[in-house]
């Protein structure tokens, strides 16, 4: 009897572990795509590769009879979970081979509770903390039958100019891969068939973010060196980490639109890196070749986009307009068309939709439940940057006698959410005035906007605000851009506060009474005029549902700042592209004041402006805390670091202040010579520590070889032999140097 028991135990337990998921084993997976392809009319795969979005240019009747007829494999911005329910009845059991649809959604920084926008996520440096954000996104966003979102955004952007920057995760590759990629786990959990997982997108692919003057869909020129050490990485990043597809960019890249891009879409993501998901091109970027002057027509366009290896057409129908008469006059391999069908059933297949294409109704907890409101709360918390205090201004007392809560922003929820979103509520949201009257009390808050919003340049709402600075014991300036002026199609040519805001901080300066600005924006801002009216300034983004609590504990002491920058911010918006890890040139400046005087210019013939300083006016990396910290003892485990080796670099991290604080370790190296130039630092590892007054901790790094390797002029990925400076940080402007030697 006993080995009867046991047999059907280990029995039991072999068919558990052994258990497929849903959709069954990756061999099911293909053997199932094979079976359905060979039933598949031209048309219906055709189908499959094309996105319509919904509520655009065709009815919602229209878009039933179409899915009916195979028309559609994926819908995008169907808002409504009973609609989208009832599309994918059609689909399945009114279409002829009842393939189910993929429904896409733009969720960049949650669903329903709205979290910081990524630029903001970045400055906390919190892998896992951002990697729990996206898994409550996904949690939200498949809740409501919703397969896959258009997240995340990994586009390395060095210029503020670029509205878009406030989607990305900043100017370096290796934090904006480790972010990224944590980003990917969450949306997408250990198992794609996951009830509480999407698919991601990793967008857009690639080098938008180079967009000259920073304006928005314009032409991008990466050398292979540049786009491979700075801009492939995050995502290379997302596909190791599983990404389950990639979007195309709109930009030309070298003069080859990214959506016709050859290199790009077959020999980097799928021979280089072994990609086996599905390409989705960008809003209509198929058929803008045709502008970009790439494609004669949209048969061209339809031709080199396929070709080049986007699989899904998003919202421009040129594949399933024009493909069919080519192939018929066997112009056009209908195998390329196959390969997508594939790539994209291969996704349909490992979401599960075969087996469970719609999910049960949610339960009303599904959204903002508690969980979800605290993780919110402590990433706009962590996300926030303290610029300066002086003084020590911050933390205020909560026994403040009177504070005087002055500027639109500080109680706009739309704007307090930021670009990019798509289902958060502005009823949700938990704005700075509300939080800061919970937290002392309406009676000791006096609220004045002064203006209408960041834009507006009337100055008629200035006196009540000044009389409420005069009667109050601290100032909160909240100061910034409105949700409109960052995002797509949100380029500035000016980074200065918009509208009167800068007349408006001047105005309140005459109160004479201790001020505290908090910056709300998309982007980096330049207002060095504003600044220097104020004792402390912290940089709070656009923070999301749960801002306002957030920033409330951050300003009265019951959470401490350590966001720390993820983008350089320039003095002035002629500086830019500026950031920190650029070249040295033949003639760098020696510091100082580039300014011109009555003698010569100090300075000399350096690389430098004449009439401003150089450097940014916060760099890459910075970020203050309530208490200090102190660097010493940098330690190097040895001289020299044998190819394929590795050494370890350790500082001793003390906090030297009064209160518990959180700190971001960094680890700079720079390589003093090779066969190109290399940048004057680059970040390679970073560390979060909490430290108690007076406690010290040893932080310790481990560099490898491979992390100091760089793609060479032929793109090859090599190291080099020689010296090496390597610091342990604060941020990408100081630390404690060593060197070291790599030998071959
Ligand atoms: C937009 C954006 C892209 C977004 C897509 C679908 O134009 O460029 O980021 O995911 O279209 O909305």
């Amino acid at each position: 009897m006993r080995i009867q028991v046991l047999a059907s135990i280990t029995l039991l337990v072999s068919i558990f572990v052994a258990m497929p998921s849903l959709y069954g084993s990756p061999a099911d997976v293909e053997s199932r795509i094979d079976a359905l392809l060979a039933r598949m009319t031209l048309q219906e795969k055709l189908g499959q590769l094309s996105q319509s979005t919904a509520g655009y240019t065709r009815s919602d009747a229209q878009i039933r009879n179409d899915v009916r007829a195979g028309r559609w494999g994926s819908i995008m911005n169907l808002r409504d979970a009973q609609q989208r329910a009832a599309l994918q009845r059609v689909a399945l059991h009114e279409s002829r081979l009842g393939i189910p649809l993929i429904f896409g959604r733009d969720v960049i920084h949650g669903y329903r509770t709205v979290f910081p926008i990524p630029l903001g996520q970045s400055a906390s440096w919190d892998p896992e903390l951002v990697r729990k954000a996206a898994h409550i996104a996904a949690r939200e966003t498949a809740a409501e039958g919703i397969h896959w979102t258009f997240a995340p955004m990994l586009d390395i952007a060095r210029d503020p100019r670029w509205g878009r920057i406030a989607e990305s995760l900043g100017e370096d590759p290796v934090l904006a891969s480790a972010l990224g990629a944590a980003m990917v786990r969450g949306l997408q959990g250990d198992s794609l068939d996951a009830p509480d997982a999407v698919a991601a997108c990793a967008k857009h692919y690639a080098g938008y973010g180079a967009a000259e003057g920073g304006r928005d869909y314009n032409t991008t020129w990466i050398p292979e060196t540049l786009l491979r050490d700075v801009y492939l990485p995050s995502f290379a990043a997302a596909e190791k980490a599983g990404a389950a597809t990639f979007m195309s960019a709109f930009n030309d890249l070298n003069g080859v639109p990214a959506s016709g891009n050859v290199f790009l879409l077959r020999q980097v993501l799928r021979k280089e890196w072994g990609f086996d998901g599905f390409v989705v091109s960008d809003w209509n970027a198929v058929e803008e070749m045709i502008k970009h002057g790439y494609a004669a027509d949209s048969t061209d366009a339809a031709v080199k986009s396929l070709r080049a290896g986007v699989d899904m057409e998003m919202v421009s129908t040129d594949y399933y307009d024009d493909l069919p008469a080519l192939i018929a006059a066997g112009k056009f391999d209908v195998k390329l068309v196959d390969e997508s069908v594939r790539n994209i059933l291969r996704v349909k297949f490992r979401l599960g939709l075969f087996e469970r294409p719609i999910p049960a109704p949610p339960p009303a907890s599904a959204m903002l439940a508690p969980d979800a409101l605290a993780i919110a709360q402590r990433l706009a918390t962590e996300s926030a940057v303290l610029l300066r205090n002086e003084g020590s201004l911050l933390p205020l007392s909560k026994s403040i006698a009177k504070v005087a809560v002055i500027g639109p922003l500080a109680d706009s929820r739309v704007d307090q959410m930021g670009c990019w979103v798509a289902d958060g509520q502005p009823g949700d949201v938990r704005t700075p005035l509300a939080a800061i009257r919970e937290m002392l009390g309406p009676d000791r808050v006096a609220y004045a906007p002064a203006l209408k919003n960041s834009r507006d340049n009337s100055q008629a709402g200035f006196a009540p605000a000044l009389e409420a600075a005069r009667n109050a014991d601290a100032v909160l300036l909240f100061i910034g851009e409105e949700q409109s002026l960052s995002g797509e199609a949100r380029s500035r040519a000016s980074l200065d506060l918009p509208g009167a805001q800068d007349q408006l901080v001047d105005e309140i300066a005459k109160a004479g009474k201790p001020v505290v600005l908090i910056v709300l924006a998309g982007r980096p801002l330049t207002f060095s005029k504003a600044a220097a009216h104020a004792e402390a300034v912290l940089y709070a983004w656009h923070p999301g549902t749960m801002g306002g609590p957030a920033i409330a504990n951050l300003l009265f002491g019951d959470a401490v700042p350590s966001g720390k920058l993820t983008v350089s911010f320039p003095r002035t918006a002629g500086q830019i592209p500026i950031y920190y890890n650029h070249m040295n040139t033949g003639r760098p400046p020696r510091g100082g004041s580039g300014r011109i005087s009555e003698r010569v210019a100090p300075e000399g013939d350096t690389s430098r402006y004449i009439d401003l300083d150089n450097g940014p006016e916060y760099p890459f990396g910075y970020g203050l805390s309530y208490t200090t910290f102190q660097y010493s003892n940098l330690k190097l485990s040895s001289a020299s670091m044998a190819k394929g080796g590795a050494l370890t670099v350790s500082a001793d991290v003390t906090n030297s202040g009064k209160l518990e604080g959180g700190e971001i370790v960094q680890l700079y190296t720079r390589q003093l010579a090779a066969s190109l130039t290399r940048p004057v630092r680059e970040l390679k590892d970073f560390q979060r520590v909490t430290l108690k007054p007076g406690e010290t901790k040893t932080v310790q790094f481990t560099l490898s070889t491979a992390s100091l390797a760089f793609h060479n002029e032929r793109g090859e990925l090599v190291n080099e032999p020689g010296m090496f400076q390597v610091w342990i940080a604060p941020d990408s402007a100081r630390g404690l140097r060593g060197e070291f030697k790599a030998i071959d």
